[in-house]
């Protein structure tokens, strides 16, 4: 578990320090006070990388160079430093030079009240979802989607540029097709063992009228070599490559219906319930459950879905809550609170 945050020139924060314990956790406060920031600097230590945002440079608080998180994960000491122009990694005070050791640290699934967007939102948000647990639960998994991106943004440049030849365009097809390979085949094996959990959670929360599908649609042919050949025209004509697990999608059907058609309810409680299933991917498959960071969503759910939520959480996970008031907490509930901003005391 999380024991201890220490943070600099994070967000809002100049710097701040804060102490947790196991089980549930709620982090109070009014608006803006910087709940969400404390959640993604809980997730950037152990992941590097922000659920909110695709670049650090985003998180660095305005008018400074770098920040710097530190923290105590399952007695392991956790550091991070980070600019534009430079990046430190220590695990228990010893510099990495790569992050794969540091990463093996602990794993974090992030429950936000943007989440409705999994469901209806453009597939590259499921797949930046499917991705966030893939990296956690394999390490290659990393170095795949790494190689795959440089090798699509290079060949899309290529395309993009009135002066290059098909030939080049082809210098990165190989790359392309290797790792494309590897990230089909995990993400193939990873929706395949999410869909069961998934429905699971899903009549917990719902009291299951409704089936729940999910069918991982590629972005490719079965020959991905094949698919890219036979996309030359097309890539030419629209400069940019049009076939490729870039183009992937998670298809999520309620009842044999879309599930983006769904009520807002429903989408919700699909959104819940698929990360619910990522979290008891991530416990089932290292033995110990994730770190469960959930931001501002009780308030979004009614008392029915809210107490199934909270029944359905690993009790052995630990849990960090944001919330702008109590009032939802069922009584009795044993939680460690934190406060911030004007209720602090
Ligand atoms: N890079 C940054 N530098 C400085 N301040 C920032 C930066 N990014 C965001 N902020 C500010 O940090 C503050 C806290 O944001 P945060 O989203 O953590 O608040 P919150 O307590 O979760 O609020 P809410 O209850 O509305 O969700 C906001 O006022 C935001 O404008
Ligand atoms: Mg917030």
């Amino acid at each position: 578990m999380l024991t201890e945050l220490k943070i600099r020139h994070f967000r809002c924060f100049e710097r701040f320090e804060a102490h947790f314990t196991p089980g549930l956790n709620l982090i109070l406060g009014p608006n803006a006070q910087g709940k969400t920031s404390l959640l993604e600097a809980s997730c950037v230590l152990l992941r590097l990388q922000s659920p909110r945002t695709s670049r650090l440079a985003d998180i660095v608080q305005h008018g400074q160079r770098g920040l710097l998180v530190d923290g105590h994960y399952a007695g392991k000491h956790l550091q991070f430093y980070y600019s534009e122009h430079r990046k430190k990694l220590a695990l228990d005070s010893v510099e990495q030079p790569t992050a794969t050791d540091y990463l093996q640290a602990g794993r974090v699934v992030w429950f936000s009240n943007t989440d409705i967007d999994l469901i209806r939102g453009a597939g590259d948000l499921r797949r930046r979802f499917l991705d966030f647990v893939a990296v956690q639960a394999n390490p290659d998994y990393r170095r795949a989607l790494r190689d795959y991106t440089r090798a699509l943004r290079s060949r899309n440049l290529l395309l993009k540029s009135p002066t290059s030849k098909w030939k080049e365009v082809c210098a990165f097809d190989a790359p392309l097709l290797q790792s494309g390979a590897q990230l089909t085949h995990a993400r193939v094996e990873l929706t395949t063992a999410l869909k069961p959990l998934a429905q699971l959670a899903h009549t917990a929360i719902s009291g299951g009228v409704e089936k729940l599908e999910a069918h991982y649609q590629p972005g490719a042919g079965p020959d991905f070599a094949a698919s890219l050949a036979e996309a030359r025209m097309e890539d030419t004509r629209l400069r940019l490559t049009t076939v490729g697990p870039h183009r992937d999608d998670w298809e999520l059907t309620l009842g044999g219906r879309p599930a983006a058609g769904g009520s807002e309810g429903q989408q919700r409680t699909l959104a819940l319930a698929l990360r619910l299933a990522a979290a008891r991917f991530l416990e089932a498959h290292f033995g110990t459950p994730p770190l469960l960071l959930l931001d501002d969503i009780f308030g979004e759910l009614d008392l029915v879905r809210r107490t199934a939520l909270l029944r359905e959480l690993s009790p052995a996970a630990q849990q960090l809550v944001t919330t702008t008031q109590l009032e939802w907490l069922p009584l009795g509930l044993d939680a460690h609170v934190l406060r911030l901003g004007s209720h602090e005391s």
